[in-house]
């Protein structure tokens, strides 16, 4: 096409100024992790400064207080502390706006848009947890490692997560963790917008709550002989619900598991009548799968389940109840007369029948609470699941493919991607037991929570998925190393789009992050330590 110079010149000048107009570049050094879903960067800055103020829509109500929430990030950020004030709807400058906008559904119940401006900062949202979310964002911008003190580049971003159930589970039974050390979880999960957090509470190691109506499990089962000492602890249920608390101000579910009918022996070494032989056992010192699991056969059983549960259900308002059922040894119940009575009432041929007998009552229990049980994949093993059971896959992702085929909610935790006690490299694989497969950066960055076998309307049953923290392995000081850098891999594949997904530019973003990192004290794990 032949146009005239003069014409083309004018061509050029209007795409120059469309460009100028949208202006927008993407660019990774504001390193931010998860990536959002869109973002459209601007040359210039907003400077926060000593007289910036935090103006609250009224309308957002919410568990926490997010202007002082936000005021107090930023002071520790930047040494800056803006000032809160009242704000009746009009347009404010120098000013960062926290509005809700109850029309833009669009943005979904977790979804935010953060738009920097030179007046001034606005995150809207259509619901509180989109504003907290936002401000998560924020802060990481604030603490950018390329941008001067409290100078948030110019950037308008739209964001919202690929999938509402994005989970850490904690083993405070295998080795105790200190309440300060899960709120400081709780405030590291929301700083990189997980949702769930799962607390481990009940094994053979260990029983970690207190139970009112059955004071023998933390007198006895929170206690285990290591050599001469004695090893242990437990959470008092005050202690329990200001954890809750403490997780629900920031967004977080806590969802409890108390293990049944495996993995035991600290309740049994408590009350030896849950045992089909009622004989005395010790805390187990081991780590490993235990024969000395609950007797179904007998009603007492039951009793003591539903006494436990109806505590569990008043510290603990989540919606869900994780029951375990996982590596459940069925040897003692084949000699067990109880047992053997039950199975004979009900017509069952194997043993099997009669875990999915337990686990089906349980989920009755549970249900006449408002309540959903979830357990791990062996509870599609055993019959007589009820559809509102969730499944949680752990043995692969072979649990969720059936799980989800048979209409059952799924939540993905397959071992051989997001089990994070597992080693991360070869090194770190000299210092763990042989069965546990390397899990690189990498191969989590790889991880597809969604089975792709899965029917369109099948795999909208997969919610999301868990990372899992098991402790036999990994005390306390561990567990920073263990999970850092691999949860930022984690995150990002659970919050955002596939197709802003990219492995070379989370690398270099990871870089800038490692500076958050350290600065909030987290002991990440670096080559050669
Ligand atoms: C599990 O790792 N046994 C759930
Ligand atoms: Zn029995």
């Amino acid at each position: 096409m032949w146009i005239p110079k003069a014409n083309l010149i004018i061509l050029c000048a209007a795409v120059i100024t469309q460009i100028c107009e949208i202006g927008y570049t993407e660019k990774t050094d504001m390193a931010l992790i998860p990536i959002p879903a869109r973002m459209e960067l601007k040359d210039g800055v907003f400077q926060i400064k000593p007289t910036t103020a935090i103006y609250q829509d009224p309308i957002a109500v919410s568990p926490i207080d997010l202007s002082a929430y936000l005021a107090d990030a930023l002071r520790r950020e930047l040494g800056i502390e803006p000032a809160i004030r009242e704000w009746s709807g009009g347009a404010v400058q120098d000013a960062i706006v926290l509005k809700l906008d109850p029309a833009k559904t669009g943005l979904g119940d977790e979804g935010y848009r953060l738009t920097v401006a030179e007046g001034g900062i606005e995150i809207l949202a259509h619901k509180t947890a989109g504003l907290f979310y936002g401000i998560q964002t924020l802060r990481q911008l604030a603490a950018g490692a390329e941008t001067e003190k409290g100078a948030i580049p110019r950037v308008t971003i739209e964001d919202a997560p690929l999938y509402p159930w994005r989970g850490l589970l904690l083993d405070s039974a295998r080795h105790f963790l200190e309440k300060d050390f899960i709120e400081r979880y709780i405030d590291l999960m929301a700083y990189h917008k997980l949702n769930r957090l799962h607390l481990h509470l009940t094994d053979d190691q260990g029983w970690r709550i207190e139970i009112k109506k059955y004071p023998k499990l933390t007198e006895i089962g929170a206690w285990r002989n290591e050599g001469s000492q004695r090893y242990g602890g437990f959470y008092t249920q005050a202690e329990l619900k200001e954890i809750v608390d403490y997780a629900r101000k920031r967004f977080i579910t806590v969802v409890p598991e108390f293990e049944m009918p495996g993995h035991a022996t600290a309740a049994a070494a408590s009350y030896p009548d849950l045992l089909c032989r009622s004989e005395a056992v010790p805390v187990q010192t081991e780590w490993g799968i235990f024969p000395d699991v609950f007797c179904p056969g007998k009603e007492s059983t039951f009793e003591f389940l539903e006494g436990v549960l109806d505590e569990i259900t008043e510290i603990f308002p989540s919606p869900f109840i994780h029951i375990g059922g996982d590596e459940a040894p069925r040897d003692r119940w084949k000699e067990c007369p109880h047992c053997q009575q039950r199975m004979k009432e009900k017509g069952f041929k194997s043993e099997d029948e009669l875990q999915g007998y337990l686990i089906e009552r349980v989920a009755r229990f549970l249900s006449s609470k408002d309540r959903r049980l979830i357990g791990w994949d062996e509870i599609l093993d055993v019959g007589g699941l009820p559809k509102t059971a969730v499944v949680q896959s752990w043995r692969g992702m072979a649990g969720a493919v059936r799980a989800a085929q048979l209409g059952h909610d799924v939540i993905s935790s397959p071992n051989d991607f997001v089990y994070f006690d597992y080693p991360q490299n070869g090194q770190q694989a000299q210092a763990k037991p042989d069965w546990m497969m390397v899990t690189s950066l990498e191969k989590v960055y790889q991880f597809q929570p969604t089975p792709p076998e899965l029917s369109a309307g099948e795999a909208k049953r997969v919610w999301g998925a868990e990372c899992t923290m098991w402790s036999e392995h990994a005390p306390q000081e561990k567990i920073d190393t263990q999970l850092f850098p691999r949860i930022c891999a984690f995150t990002e594949v659970l919050w955002s789009p596939p197709d802003r997904r990219n492995w070379e530019d989370f690398q270099q973003r990871l870089k800038a992050h490692y500076g958050r990192l350290e600065k909030m004290g987290v002991n990440y794990y670096r080559e050669g330590n």
